[in-house]
C-alpha cells in the first residue's frame, strides 16, 4: 500500500478513499522534505477538506519507501536570512496549526524519517501511527538552527520536559518502539503497514457521530491550552452542547433499540 513512489510530479496528493482524505506528502527523492510548494500546498489540501461535509477523517503520510518527512527542505533554508526565517517559521507554524485546529481527525501514518519539520508535522496531528522503520528526530540544533514548526512547544507537551530536552538538545532520533514508550506514537506496526492502520483507525473513527467526533477532538485539545477548571467547564458545555445535536438522539436510540447507530 504505500512505499511506491507515484512518479506524480505534484507535491501533494489528496485522495478520497471510504470517507477519509489521504494527503500524502509527495517529493520522495528529496525524502519529502518540505519546501514553500509542499507547505502552499498542504494548506491548500487542509482548507478545501474542511468543509467537505463527506470527509470523516484525514490521513497524512509520506511518499516512497523510506520518508514520512525529513524535515524543511536545508537547501532553500541555506540561503535565508533572519527576516526570511522569520516568516518561514511564521508560515509553517500556521500551516502546522491548520492540522491540529482542522475539525476533523487527522491521523499521522509515519513510514519512515519524520524528522525536523516531519516530526514536527506529525507532531500536529490527533493520532500518531509509526511503522516499525518510522524514525523520529528533531536533528535542527545540529544545523545550528533550533526547531521552528512548533516542536520545541508540541514535543514538550506531548513526552513531557525531560525527554523533550534529551531528544532537542541531542539531536539524537529515535526509533518506532522507543517513541511508543515515550507516548510519542500510540501504535507501532511492521513496515509498509502504517497506512493501512490509519486507515482501519479512520473507518472505525467513521462509524461513530462526526459532531461528537469533532467536539471531543476540541475538548481534548482547547482543555490542554487551559486552566484544569477552564477545561472540565469547556467539557461541560461541549457535552451539554451534544444534546442538542441529532447525533445524540440517533446514538441512544439506536443502543436502546439494540441496532448500530447511523452516522
Ligand atoms: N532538506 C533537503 N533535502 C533533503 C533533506 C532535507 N531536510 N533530507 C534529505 N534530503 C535529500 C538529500 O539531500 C538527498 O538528495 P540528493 O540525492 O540530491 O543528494 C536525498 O534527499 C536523499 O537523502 P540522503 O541523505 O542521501 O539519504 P540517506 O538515506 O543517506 O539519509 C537522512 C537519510 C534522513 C538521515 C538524511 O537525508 C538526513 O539527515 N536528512 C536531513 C534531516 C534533517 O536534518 N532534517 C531537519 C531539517 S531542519
Amino acid at each position: 500500500m504505500e512505499g511506491y513512489e507515484t512518479g506524480d510530479p505534484r507535491p501533494v496528493l489528496f485522495d478520497i478513499e471510504d470517507r477519509v482524505g489521504i494527503i500524502t506528502i509527495n517529493r520522495p527523492r528529496q525524502l519529502n522534505a518540505l519546501n514553500r510548494e509542499v507547505l502552499e500546498s498542504l494548506r491548500a489540501v487542509l482548507e478545501e477538506s474542511r468543509s467537505n461535509a463527506s470527509l470523516r477523517a484525514l490521513i497524512i503520510t509520506g511518499s516512497g519507501p523510506k520518508a514520512f518527512v525529513a524535515g524543511a527542505d536545508i537547501g532553500e533554508m541555506v540561503a535565508m536570512n533572519g527576516g526570511e526565517a522569520f516568516s518561514f517559521s511564521e508560515f509553517g507554524q500556521n500551516v502546522f496549526d491548520a492540522v491540529e485546529r482542522h475539525p476533523k481527525p487527522v491521523i499521522a501514518a509515519v513510514n519512515g524519517y519524520a524528522l525536523g519539520g516531519g516530526c514536527e508535522l506529525a507532531l500536529a496531528c490527533d493520532i500518531r501511527i509509526a511503522a516499525e522503520n518510522a524514525r523520529f528526530g528533531q536533528p535542527e540544533v545540529g544545523l545550528g538552527i533550533i526547531p521552528g514548526f512548533g516542536g520545541t512547544q508540541r514535543l514538550s507537551r506531548l513526552v513531557g520536559k525531560a525527554a523533550a530536552m534529551d531528544m532537542i538538545l541531542s539531536a539524537r532520533t529515535v526509533g518506532a518502539e522507543e517513541a511508543l514508550r515515550m507516548g510519542l506514537v500510540s501504535r507501532v506496526v511492521p513496515e509498509g503497514a502504517a497506512l493501512k492502520e490509519a486507515l482501519a483507525v479512520a473507518a472505525e473513527i467513521g462509524r461513530k457521530s462526526p459532531y461528537a467526533v469533532s467536539q471531543a477532538k476540541r475538548a481534548v485539545r482547547e482543555g490542554l491550552l487551559a486552566t484544569f477548571d477552564d477545561g472540565l467547564g469547556l467539557e461541560r458545555e461541549l457535552f451539554a452542547g451534544c444534546f442538542s445535536h441529532p447525533d445524540r438522539e440517533e446514538g441512544m436510540t439506536a443502543f436502546l433499540q439494540k441496532r448500530k447507530a447511523e452516522f
